[in-house]
């Protein structure tokens, strides 16, 4: 798909997070001159930050193939050795949303990523008995969005545990700039900026509302993605000045209308704005808390002054 062309293959083609880069660099020409496996990698991070893009340039620059799965999917110790027994070498194993394996298959991860092999049981009653598989060195690339979710022994297990930060607004634009002559979509510097500017720091919602801006501009006759038609588009898209979307500001609305800013436990709000707890705090929450706009305290989420002053609602906390 286009998703799949959009990621660079090589970490010299990654724009931004640049001191995670030279040092993964580092990393992999080491592991690379002694001919060994990469030592297992752990990547964290809101979503949408190029977690997955970077678990598939370490294989490709190692030379070695890729596995990906994810720690819902993977149910049953058969699925783990499924995935394990095809491994060659040096290969890497991506599995997203690490901190959701169910805990036998986290606790047979402990001995293949330390010692590469899994002791397995076959059979039932009297006839049970483990069976000992090893394992090719290999890389395990585990990815987050919730690093507090992750036990301790899987953590200790990780040799490199690297964040992803939100993007500066000129790396995004540079995104913007990079996708958008993969589209041989033209397209402003400041076009680009003001595309940046709404994507909450985060290359997956560059993209996509470059595409949106980009059918804006096709059916206007617009050459040229310049801020007006960027401006244009993204109201209509309801993504405001800051890039907040509808949930957002049902999030803020719902804190300020009901509870005068807060504070309101996480159970609260996401019964009444109708999302799931997990996707408020790994998905919604933390660019509100990231721009300022939103504060955690131990009596709940707090609404800040700075939020009241970009939704235009006088900062009245009545106390
Ligand atoms: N596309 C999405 N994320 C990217 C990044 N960090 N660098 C280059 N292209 C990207």
């Amino acid at each position: 798909s286009s998703e799949l062309s959009l990621r660079p293959k090589k970490l010299s083609e990654y724009i931004g997070q640049t001191a995670l880069k030279e040092e993964l660099s580092v990393y992999l020409k080491a592991a690379k001159m002694r001919e060994e496996a990469l030592d297992h990698v752990l990547l964290f991070g809101p979503p949408g930050l190029g977690k997955t893009t970077l678990a598939m340039i370490i294989a490709n620059e190692l030379g070695v193939n890729l596995k990906t799965a994810s720690g819902p999917a993977i149910e049953k110790g058969g699925d783990l050795v499924a995935l394990l027994n095809g491994l060659e070498p040096g290969d890497v194993l991506f599995i997203d949303e690490i901190h959701r394996l169910p805990m036998n298959i986290e606790e047979m991860l402990y001995s293949a990523m330390e010692d590469y092999y899994i002791d397995i049981m076959v059979g039932q009653g009297p006839t049970a008995r483990a069976v000992h598989f090893p394992l090719p060195p290999f890389t395990l690339v585990g990815a987050t969005t919730r690093p507090g979710m992750l036990s301790k022994p899987l953590r200790d297990r990780f040799g490199i545990i690297n964040s992803l930060a939100y993007y500066e607004p000129e790396d995004l634009a540079e995104i913007v700039v990079r996708t958008a002559s993969i589209f041989e979509a033209p397209i402003t510097k400041e076009g680009a900026l003001a595309v940046a500017l709404r994507s909450r720091g985060t290359p997956r919602i560059a993209n996509r509302l470059l595409k949106r801006v980009r059918d804006f501009a096709q059916v206007s006759g617009k050459d040229r993605i310049e801020p007006d038609l960027v401006t244009m588009a993204l109201d209509k898209l309801r993504v405001d000045q800051k890039g907040l979307d509808d949930t957002d500001h049902k999030l803020l609305h719902f804190m300020i209308d009901y509870y005068k800013g807060g504070p309101v436990g996480l159970g609260t709000i996401a019964a009444n704005i109708g999302e799931e707890q997990d996707t408020i705090e790994s998905m919604v929450e933390p660019y509100l808390l990231q721009l300022g706009f939103l504060k955690r305290t131990p009596r709940g989420r707090v609404v800040t002054e700075a939020a009241y002053e970009h939704l235009g609602v006088p900062y009245d906390r009545g106390d």
